[in-house]
């Protein structure tokens, strides 16, 4: 188990992680904050991300940063309700694939008996637990973590780590399709889906249209950017119903508007409803 002095340093498509925490660790700062996360700063601190560097120069970065950072509010905002209402209809197994810095299972509300399977790889699991250890953080329900890449078998890991199939599950992909090829979100798709019973529920994010292309222009080596390799399908609803999902897609705008915090600027292009997903099995 490292300790903080030999934590292994965030690179590669785990480095985005930590990234993501330094944006929570900002909004947990204002007042009107749609989510506290008291870990988010630590992870960021541990991953040389806190304080925060200061906005890029270059008006373009600025502001591509600036929609990275208001889309990964929205999105936390989006699938901390999905969770709270998966778990008020009385799922109690939640599955967090590329989990991250994610700290739900430290930050939010659970009913007794909740499992919440954490997966992602081990070198983001190594460098997340060695940061709780150091804060004495505690989960409030039953925290289970999956090391395992998930271009491999890991629905034998999670069966290993005893995620029941018979149970329903809440599934969380939040930052992790964009990261992903076209095939390998198909076949992660058809793996939740084999083992999603009746009334498990699912919340993704995918990758807006033309949005890699937009942002190649920041997306210097080793950036958030430079991984990503998919978008949005055509009708991610349609795509969610053919794997036997009733999905409703939403709009950043949109949602961002719902929570109080509209887009003030008029769309620059088509906006099509999708990026964020809420779903329930049929
Ligand atoms: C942008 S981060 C999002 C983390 C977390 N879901 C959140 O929103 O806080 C992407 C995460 O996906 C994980 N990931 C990407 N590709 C993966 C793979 N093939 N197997 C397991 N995890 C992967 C990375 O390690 C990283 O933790």
């Amino acid at each position: 188990m490292a300790d903080e002095r030999e934590r292994v340093q965030p690179s590669g498509v785990w480095a985005t992680a930590v990234g993501v925490a330094r944006v929570r660790a900002l909004e947990s700062e204002r007042e009107d904050a749609l989510f506290r996360d008291p870990l988010a700063q630590a992870f960021a601190a541990a991953g040389g991300l806190w304080p925060s560097s200061p906005p890029p120069d270059d008006e373009g970065a600025r502001r591509r940063r600036l929609a990275v950072s208001f889309s990964i509010v929205i999105r936390t905002k989006f699938l901390d309700d999905l969770l709270q209402q998966a778990s008020v209809s009385g799922v109690r197994q939640v599955v967090l694939l590329g989990a991250g810095m994610d700290s739900r299972a430290f930050r939010m509300d659970w009913p007794e008996g909740t499992r919440l399977f954490e997966v992602d790889t081990s070198a983001p699991l190594d460098f997340k637990a060695s940061v709780l250890r150091q804060g004495r953080a505690v989960a409030r329900c039953e925290r289970i973590t999956v090391p395992v890449d998930l271009r491999e078998d890991w629905p034998g890991a999670l069966a290993a780590a005893g995620h029941d199939p018979a149970a329903p599950t809440v599934w969380i992909a939040e930052g992790l399709l964009v990261y992903l090829p076209e095939d390998a979100v198909e076949l992660l798709l058809a793996r939740i889906s084999a083992l999603s019973v009746v009334g498990s529920w699912m919340g993704l994010t995918l990758g807006s249209p033309g949005v890699i292309e937009r942002f190649a222009a920041d997306a210097a080596p080793g950036s958030a950017a430079s991984m990503w390799v998919s978008e949005m399908p055509d009708d991610p609803v349609g795509w969610l119903a053919g794997h036997g999902w009733d999905a409703a897609g939403y709009t950043l705008r949109e949602r961002a508007a719902a929570y109080g915090r509209p887009i003030n600027t008029p769309p620059q292009r088509e906006e099509r409803p999708g990026g964020l997903i809420s779903a329930v099995r049929r």
